[in-house]
């Protein structure tokens, strides 16, 4: 029987970092969509996870694989999974040491190159909640560029979620991978759920945000996912895609494909006034 995570923890599990994309201001609109029976989830550009810690809330036992190609962001989540506790204890020093000196201590933190699994990812949770805008962005060559942000007082050290996700994480159900979007192929089955996420094409010159890794998402990596699409179709995969409201997304799509126009706000641009007002799409073969 299936059991709502809320029936045996206190504390159901959100995504422990904020993420460029992220969609848990989107889940209600994405709900509607998501298919009512499935057996495996796959989500290939897990992010922050919000959509996994969403169907996780609703069935603790879901079987899934996840995956991204940020490997700074899947030790995170395997840390958290096998190694909270040491965690914990690394960002609470990292919170001790912010609060004496906010601006010193992030650069000095964000110019450093930790080697142990711990501080690498107790330095990309600090990192992400005291910069700008909780923003993930690196240079080519894959270091860490963002500003300070202007927090007062940020909530370095969840501890409750940080417990929480462990625990959830634990589950035998769940495959946490480390690899390109189209290696799921070879694992998703007739009747499994996949949801991709990309980073969205730009619509416009100035628009663009892709830099999750230190490669690009490029226009043929979406041709890429758009033929991925076409071959988990054949194999009877339900399907559902979010992109950027744009011509080129829709015409790499056929008839056979439902596309879902839904408002989204964007959290990432940098003008607070540019937030608002922005349509996406979902793209569906069910
Ligand atoms: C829009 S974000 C996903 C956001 C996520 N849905 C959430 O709620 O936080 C896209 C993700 O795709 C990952 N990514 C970029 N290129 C990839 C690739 N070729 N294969 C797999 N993941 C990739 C990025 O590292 C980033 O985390």
């Amino acid at each position: 029987m299936k059991q709502q995570y809320s029936q045996i923890f206190a504390t159901s599990p959100k995504p422990f970092v904020k993420w460029a994309g992220g969609k848990r201001q989107l889940i209600e609109s994405l709900q509607k969509h998501i298919p009512k029976k499935f057996n495996t989830y796959f989500e290939p550009f897990l992010g922050g996870g919000a959509v996994l810690f969403h169907l996780l809330g609703q069935n603790s036992d879901l079987r899934c694989t996840v995956s991204d190609l940020n490997s700074d962001l899947v030790l995170a989540y395997i840390t958290i999974r096998d190694k909270v506790d040491q965690l914990v204890e690394s960002l609470e020093k990292h919170s001790s040491r912010y609060f004496a000196d906010q601006r010193e201590y992030y650069y000095s933190i964000r110019e450093s190159a930790p080697k142990s699994q711990i501080e690498k990812v107790s330095r990309l949770l600090f990192l992400n909640k005291t910069c700008f805008n909780g923003l993930y962005r690196v240079n080519s060559k894959g270091q860490f560029n963002v500003p300070l942000g202007k927090y007062t007082n940020p909530s370095i050290v969840n501890k409750e979620n940080l417990l929480a996700v462990s625990k959830i994480l634990q589950s035998k159900s769940i495959a946490i991978r480390c690899q390109d979007f189209e290696a799921i192929l070879d694992d998703a089955r007739k009747d499994d759920f996949v949801y991709f996420d990309p980073p969205y094409q730009p619509v416009s010159k100035t628009a663009n945000f892709t830099s999750y890794t230190k490669c690009e998402f490029t226009y043929d990596d979406l041709q890429r996912l758009a033929r991925l699409c076409q071959r988990l179709d054949k194999k009877e995969c339900k399907v559902l895609l979010s992109n950027s409201n744009t011509k080129e997304v829709k015409r790499l799509f056929s008839s056979k494909w439902k596309v879902v126009e839904i408002s989204a706000n964007r959290a990432i641009n940098s003008d607070s006034k540019k937030r608002t007002g922005h349509t996406e799409l979902l793209i569906k073969n069910y």
